[in-house]
């Protein structure tokens, strides 16, 4: 899977280096690019030609070289690789990380990156209790970095305890695993600025009666991630929300409705909008006469269950599509399907007149996720456009919900 990925790899001073040199190696095998940086500390234990020669790469090592400035600035480099990988993350880079300090090659590509970053720490076992050290860790906690290990064993220093960088292909799978979900983080405030974005979410209630209605399992997870995403990339967002348990997401403008009629109108008027994102399992059909009061047995009478006329709901996706005057530059739907979902996504993608299409299995046992998509935090999406089909693998839905924002502000200059 992360066979085209690429890492940025911060070698430490410390004497677990040269496991970094396995770790080049490893990575390389399955297919994932590496530029290695090498601290000045990180040069006492491994050299830039050793590492250069398993990487198939130039090494960066000084901040201030006019040769490296001019290939690739020293902010471009933070942010070539899909993500920033530490090994070993000694006491001081973990350090200098925590506090912000950039004063050389390392430190800064760790302040200026948008990536992801992942920290194999490894030192001395005093040093990793100490209360300075697990401090910065929890900053770095706090920050979203990803630390991994260490394991516990003899030291080479003689002592015993944590401090031991974790083995080569242990690492790896953990940088696997974090490549297949990284996300490039948008500039705060700034991937959707100015954007004003429509989203639906949750299902809607169609009335039966004053005590019943005909509902569906969606829990709304899935939109109100979306809304909150969009909001995090800066742009202002309407969340028109079916009935959920969930509360509403912060900096968002969400507009509680009922029914599928009632989201239509508050659709409408929350238009016009740059993008709209119909995330809702919208029931399909309403209760053609839902009666006034409540129905009632009609006990001993002999006249059975009362039959229900159904009548169809508007289709909201489909009308947003369509529109001739005042149709979002970019319009998404979602797909719930329960089975051949990607053959059914794709009729669907050209019946709604949509831009993009989101299919997801909600069948409990096709997605391959315990419990099924609806309801639960993971989900696994299938992208439909008129480029083809992406597939991406099972995440947590607020991982789609960054993924797809962060996909369609790529996609900014194609829709705007
Ligand atoms: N949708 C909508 N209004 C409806 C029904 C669906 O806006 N009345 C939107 C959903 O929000 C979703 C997309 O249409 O973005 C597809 O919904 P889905 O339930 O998968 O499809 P349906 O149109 O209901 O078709 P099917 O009966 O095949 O499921």
């Amino acid at each position: 899977m992360p066979n085209g990925k690429s890492i940025l790899l911060i070698v430490g001073g410390g004497i677990a280096a040269y496991k970094a040199l396995e770790l080049v190696r490893l990575a390389r095998r399955k297919g994932i690019a590496v530029t290695p940086i090498l601290t000045k500390a990180g040069a006492e234990f491994v050299t830039p030609l050793s590492l250069a020669g398993l990487a198939g790469a130039k090494v960066y090592d000084d901040l201030f070289s006019l040769t490296d400035e001019v290939e690739m600035g020293h902010i471009a480099l933070s942010r070539s690789a899909d993500l920033v990988v530490v090994v070993p993350a000694t006491a001081d880079l973990i350090a200098k990380m925590a506090n912000g300090i950039a004063n050389d090659m390392a430190s800064v590509t760790l302040l200026a990156t948008d990536k992801d970053i992942v920290i194999a720490p490894a030192m001395n076992v005093r040093m990793w209790h100490h209360p300075a050290t697990q401090r910065n860790l929890e900053t770095l906690r706090r920050d979203g970095v990803t630390i991994v290990g260490p394991a516990t064993g003899a030291m080479a220093c003689g002592e015993f305890g944590p401090g031991r960088l974790v083995e080569p292909p242990e690492l790896l799978a953990a940088i696997e695993a974090k490549l297949i979900s990284c996300v490039p983080k948008p500039m705060p405030g700034q991937a959707l600025a100015g954007k004003h974005v429509l989203v639906t979410s949750g299902p809607t209630h169609e009335p039966i009666d004053p005590v019943r209605y005909i509902a569906n399992r969606s829990s709304g997870k899935q939109g109100h991630a979306i809304a909150a995403a969009a909001a995090a990339a800066g742009a202002r967002v309407t969340l028109i929300s079916g009935p959920t348990s969930l509360a509403d997401p912060a900096g968002v403008t969400t507009v509680h409705v009922t029914t599928a009629r009632q989201m239509l109108a508050a659709t409408e008027a929350a238009l016009p909008a740059d993008i709209a994102i119909f995330a809702a399992a919208v029931a399909d059909w309403r209760v053609a006469n839902a009666a006034d009061e409540k129905l009632k047995k009609t006990a001993g009478s002999g006249s059975g269950a009362p039959a229900l006329a159904l009548t169809e709901n508007p289709d909201i996706l489909a009308t947003v599509a369509h529109l001739k005057a005042g149709r979002p530059a970019c319009v998404v739907g979602f797909a719930a399907e329960t089975e051949h979902v990607i053959a059914n996504a794709t009729a669907k993608f050209r019946r709604k007149g949509c831009d993009l299409l989101v299919a997801n299995d909600v069948s409990l046992t096709g997605s391959g996720i315990a419990g099924g998509v609806f309801g639960g935090d993971a989900n696994a999406v299938h992208l439909v456009s008129a480029s083809g089909v992406v597939s991406w693998p099972v995440m947590g839905k607020d991982e789609v919900a960054a993924k797809l924002i962060a996909h369609l502000a790529a996609l900014d200059s194609g829709w705007a």
